[in-house]
């Protein structure tokens, strides 16, 4: 995609030109460059890359969480409707309604002095107005649907009294109350551990599959989104350089970076031997580029990525790269 193209009018969500620079006294730094990507209904994709890649303030763009102080430009459109630019009031009927959003560490999200019952029963009231014992009996049937045990005992707990992966239970079924088109889920598994965190992508995508709504999973970790997504958006430095099929990407992955955390990721046959990680860092936030930002990293540098940035071109119908020696052999 290119952000000359239009918006597609088939997408739930389509976002284009998405550019996000944080400005202070002293300098303007662009932290996500250039970004479009289409969602469709009941579609699932991944976002991957390392931390600092500008992954979770994509999202927190589009649903204008960022301050003042975040200069957004581009656009981003939900059914037609144009997202960049509305108030907090206008917003609020798409966050948590038509797209919902869950973090990584469920405990700071829930309220700690409610119990379960309150903090659901007050997303049903505001995303569908109900109320009393209609709004008890729906937190209920949201809990079963999250697979959440004992779910009749669970309502009057309060969050530290359940553990890491039953609180993440519950804020997904927090996203759910607004039954939304779309769920933003931003490292919702990073602070579990591995026989949960495989129970937690089970549930999200057995959602998404019984309701027909959008997933995006948004992790640092490649696994995570092998195991979990149909698509896979690869950001480094604030730009998407690889989007292909989750299923093509062990055999057709073409961008060094790509092919640089496909390296790291842990595998069964490598378990005692070290891991491959990719040299060298992200660069800084906002650090500027003639060429390819991941040239200072890339094992298969030429010339020309010193000079230019690499275009995300289309590979094939399933895959755009965005990497000058890829294109050209
Ligand atoms: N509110 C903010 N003000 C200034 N810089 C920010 C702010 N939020 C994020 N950034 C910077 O934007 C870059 C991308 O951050 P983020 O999207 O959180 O990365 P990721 O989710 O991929 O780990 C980081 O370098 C981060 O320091
Ligand atoms: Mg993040």
């Amino acid at each position: 995609m290119n952000s000359a193209l239009q918006h597609d009018p088939q997408a739930l969500l389509s976002v284009r030109g998405l550019t996000i620079s944080f400005a202070n006294e002293e300098q303007t730094r662009t932290v996500v460059q250039d970004i479009d990507l289409d969602i469709h209904k009941g579609m699932s994709l991944g976002i991957v890359g390392e931390s600092g890649c500008g992954k979770s303030v994509t999202w927190m763009a589009i649903l204008g969480l960022l301050g003042a102080r975040a200069q957004i430009q581009g656009s981003a459109r939900l059914a037609g409707q144009e997202l960049l630019g509305l108030t907090d009031q206008e917003l609020s009927t798409v966050r948590g309604g038509k797209i919902a959003m869950i973090f990584q560490d469920p405990a700071s999200c829930l309220n700690p002095v409610h119990r379960i019952e309150k903090q659901l029963t007050e997303s049903l009231a505001l995303h569908r107005a109900l109320f009393g014992a209609e709004a008890r009996r729906v937190a209920l049937d949201l809990l079963d649907r999250v697979e959440m045990p004992n779910a009749g005992q669970r309502l009057s707990a309060y969050p530290h009294e359940l553990s890491g992966g039953m609180n993440q239970r519950v804020m997904i079924a927090m996203a759910l109350a607004g039954q939304p088109e779309l769920l933003v889920a931003d490292e919702p598994t990073t602070a579990l551990d591995a026989t949960v965190q495989a129970q937690i992508l089970d549930l999200l995508n057995q959602i998404r599959k019984d309701s027909g709504m959008a997933l995006v999973l948004i992790s640092h970790d490649l696994g995570v989104i092998t195991e979990a997504s149909e698509q896979v958006a690869v950001m480094y430095a604030g730009r998407i350089v690889e989007y292909m099929r989750t299923e093509h990407l062990f055999t057709h992955a073409r961008h060094p970076y790509t092919n640089g955390l496909l390296g790291a990721m842990p595998s069964l046959e490598a378990e005692h031997s070290a891991l491959k990680t990719i040299p060298g860092q992200v660069p800084q936030a906002g650090a500027h580029f003639k060429g390819c930002s991941f040239a200072p990293r890339c094992t298969e540098i030429r010339s020309i990525c010193h000079d230019a940035v690499p275009a995300l071109e289309t590979a094939n119908a399933d895959q755009r790269v965005a990497c000058h020696v890829a294109r050209l052999s």
